[in-house]
């Protein structure tokens, strides 16, 4: 029986994972979480780089690291946080690439993850086939 993941909790999971980034260049730091079918979260933080274009995403660092711990699907929600200084105000929906990384775990589990987007007091509820319709992915090789 797998638990229905809380909503406030993989928010506080990413918010906490926000605090671990390493944003210097932009200032703008982003913690995300995971939450798997079978409990478990996976968090990331975004990782910046003196070349900037090589940075990061905290979403994708959090993917990488479920999927260097054996995930392969199961993703039933993700949670992004973030803003300068670490002081979210807007709220901060997956980048494009981070929605492609997303969908790849997603796919192999055939689950459709609730995306939630916090910022400040408001969060920002949806889904990642609503973020990435028509998606690429490992079914798409043939
Ligand atoms: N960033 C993320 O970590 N996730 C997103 O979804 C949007 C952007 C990071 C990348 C860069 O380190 C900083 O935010 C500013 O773009």
């Amino acid at each position: 029986m797998s638990p229905a993941p809380d909503r406030e909790a993989l928010v506080a999971a990413a918010r906490e994972a926000m605090g671990r980034a390493y944003a210097p260049y932009s200032g703008f730091k982003v913690g995300a979480a995971l939450a798997f079918a079978d409990g478990t979260v996976a968090t990331g933080a975004n990782v910046e780089n003196a070349s900037y274009g090589l940075s990061l995403c905290a979403e994708t660092v959090a993917a990488a690291k479920a999927m260097d711990a054996g995930a392969r699907g199961g993703l039933v929600a993700v949670a992004v946080i973030g803003g300068k200084s670490g002081a979210p105000e807007a709220v901060v929906t997956p980048c494009g690439r981070c929605r492609q990384v997303l969908s790849e775990l997603a796919q192999l589990g055939g689950t459709d993850p609730l995306v939630w987007s916090a910022g400040g007091a408001e969060v920002l509820e949806t889904r990642l086939s609503v973020l990435l319709p028509h998606a690429f992915g490992p079914g798409s090789l043939g």
